[in-house]
């Protein structure tokens, strides 16, 4: 059995400390938008995929929004991961890909797990998607165990992404945190956090800022907006997780400053999507550079 955690060194395999681009941005990791991203981070997330194709939330009038990223405060998006299917997924452009998976029952997160086996640099289960009606996955930690039980362990990264859990909530994500510990040969990293589920923005126009039949006026929040949320349940996974495996802070972060308190708290690194969409792809340079002048300082 291949024990993929203690291959993954992070402060060792890539630039200190691990700047990646998070799930969401890209669909399809054989095409070239991906390129504009590649040169400015040590990893990037492609996906979410799910093993058949999938049309994902539909605009519940004809100006209706699946996405809003204008306001520098927030993003909120519904989008419920349209995709064209596992089986339309092509080879890697570059080994820098991770590939985000997405499923509704055990054995179909299985399957498409396997499924991906040998693909770039590794996949990541996303468990936190909250734009469908489907549920969260992260929600329940049985089901989770369900799959990281049956999952076979393999060479390249497994990364496990969770929804924010608000304070109040702070035992049920302890008692997922306890089976990925569980676990924990096989899984090298934790992103903490997907976007915040059942969050209605209205925009000064009156409208919504998103609107689908499925989810109505609620959408998933990331960007500034979901920063300290973001940053405690990063905390809390660093404290349960134990250094067992890998935290990736993941909401928010837009600057040097954001992934220093990440890496303060116990974190390997950050994922960063907002600030992408937002400023474009040198906003992980800038990251970079802000981090390194603060060790100046
Ligand atoms: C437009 C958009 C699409 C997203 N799609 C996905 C996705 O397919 N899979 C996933 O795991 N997370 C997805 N996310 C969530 C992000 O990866 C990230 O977890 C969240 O936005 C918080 O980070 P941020 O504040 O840097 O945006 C998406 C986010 C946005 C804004």
């Amino acid at each position: 059995m291949t024990d993929n955690n203690s291959a993954w060194n992070p402060d060792e395999d890539y630039q200190y400390p691990l700047i990646m681009s998070g799930a969401g941005p890209f669909k399809y990791p054989d095409r070239e938008d991906v390129d504009s991203v590649l040169p400015f981070v040590d990893l990037a997330v492609v996906g979410s995929i799910t093993k058949l194709p999938r049309k994902g939330n539909t605009p519940l009038h004809e100006k209706a929004r699946l996405e809003y990223f204008e306001d520098p405060a927030y993003t909120i998006n519904v989008h419920g991961m349209p995709n064209e299917g596992m089986h339309a997924i092509g080879p890697p452009r570059s080994p820098k890909l991770i590939i985000s998976l997405a499923e509704f029952s055990v054995d179909g997160f299985v399957e498409i797990y396997e499924h991906f086996a040998e693909w770039g640099a590794g996949t990541e289960l996303n468990f936190g998607c909250p734009n469908t009606t489907e549920g969260i996955w992260c929600r329940k930690p049985e089901s989770m165990d369900a799959v990281l039980s049956q999952i076979t362990p393999r060479s390249g990264l497994t990364g496990v992404k969770l929804s924010p859990f608000l304070e109040e909530e702070y035992s049920l994500l302890q008692e997922g945190l306890a089976v990925i510990k569980q676990h924990s040969s096989k899984i090298s990293y934790v992103v903490a956090t997907n976007t915040l589920p059942g969050q209605t923005v209205t925009l000064s126009d009156g409208s919504s800022a998103v609107e689908t039949v499925e989810m109505g006026t609620q959408g998933g929040l990331g960007g500034e907006a979901i920063k300290e949320l973001a940053l405690e349940n990063a905390t809390v996974c660093c404290q349960e997780l134990g250094g067992d495996v890998g935290v990736l802070l993941c909401g928010g972060v837009s600057s040097g400053k954001d992934l220093i308190k990440g890496l303060d708290v116990g974190c390997v690194g950050v994922q960063v999507v907002s600030a992408f969409l937002q400023q474009g792809p040198r906003v992980f340079k800038k990251i970079r550079e802000e981090y390194l002048r603060s060790l100046l300082a």
